[in-house]
């Protein structure tokens, strides 16, 4: 297998990363991409930095095992616990993470306030001190976690009553204080636009980071002579987009539907000792 034809890995706690995974194939629709969903484990917000790294570094292992050319972290937490240890560890394996995306929203403020909706994990880890030290000087930043949305999205419900309640009591008293732009800073929350929208109405700014994501793996992977042959002369003109989760497939492959409009296959992979396997036999797992 040439290193242009080989998948780009990507993983989330969940279908969090399906935001992103869309921007990326809109972007790059000649790669074949295994996105790995961790649903043992979501939601990883909570969970706290050592631990998500310790599953970020497993996973990574496994994609790299199965062949990925370039890892793409579409999750905010994730990135926030592993981004750095993944680049020491494989320092010639590009690697693009995420981070809230305070430096946009910073820039065009009018209002000089700016609310940021992450998890507890993003907002502990040095990644998101360092971009509002650097980016946001001058500007109010005010965060919520949105307890239970991450649980509320991944059980199909983005924009339920629920999901519209945790939406409410984080985002109405940011209004008040005169917030003008909300950062997604957690790749699930994208699945909830419709509900941010007609909480903050129109004039509001929200800013989506995963466009730029896609255009940053574009980028690395030309930089890197690691992009898939595409147009003319190509085998094919559209990538293949693998599935695995650690969790439930046919719940994966009900979210796959609702939030991408695609039948997908995913695959079942199982924690042991800390490490993944491919599910072998399904009758000795249950
Ligand atoms: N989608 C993830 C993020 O961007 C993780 C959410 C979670 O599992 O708590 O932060």
């Amino acid at each position: 297998m040439t290193a242009s034809s080989r998948p780009i890995g990507a993983f989330d706690s969940g279908v969090g990363g399906l935001s992103v995974l869309r921007a990326l194939r809109a972007q790059l629709p000649a790669e074949d991409i295994i996105y790995f969903a961790d649903q043992a484990h979501v939601p990883y917000g909570p969970r706290g930095l050592d631990e998500v790294r310790r599953f970020s570094e497993a996973i990574a292992r496994y994609l790299i095992a199965q062949g990925a050319k370039l890892i793409v972290i579409p999750c905010n937490t994730a990135s926030a616990a592993a981004l750095k240890p993944l680049r020491q560890q494989y320092p010639d394996l590009p690697i693009v993470g995420m981070e809230p995306a305070v430096k946009p929203a910073a820039e065009h403020t009018e209002s000089g306030v700016v609310g940021v909706l992450a998890t507890p994990t993003t907002f502990e880890g040095e990644l998101y001190a360092s971009v509002v030290e650097r980016f946001a000087q001058g500007v109010t930043v005010l965060q919520d976690a949105c307890p239970g949305l991450v649980e509320e999205i991944e059980a199909g419900r983005a924009n339920g009553p629920q999901a519209r309640r945790i939406l409410e009591a984080a985002l109405q008293p940011m209004l008040g204080s005169g917030m003008d732009t909300v950062v997604l800073g957690c790749t699930h929350y994208p699945f909830a636009f419709d509900t941010i929208r007609d909480i903050v109405g129109p004039a509001v700014r929200l800013v989506d980071p995963a466009p730029a994501v896609a255009r940053r793996v574009e980028s690395l992977l030309a930089e890197g002579g690691l992009a898939a042959a595409s147009g003319v002369g190509a085998t094919r003109e559209r990538g293949v987009t693998r599935y695995m989760t650690s969790g439930d497939p046919a719940a994966m492959q009900q979210r796959v539907h609702e939030l991408l409009g695609e039948d997908a296959v995913v695959e079942r992979v199982d924690w042991l000792a800390g490490e993944i396997h491919p599910q072998m036999n399904t009758d000795k797992h249950r």
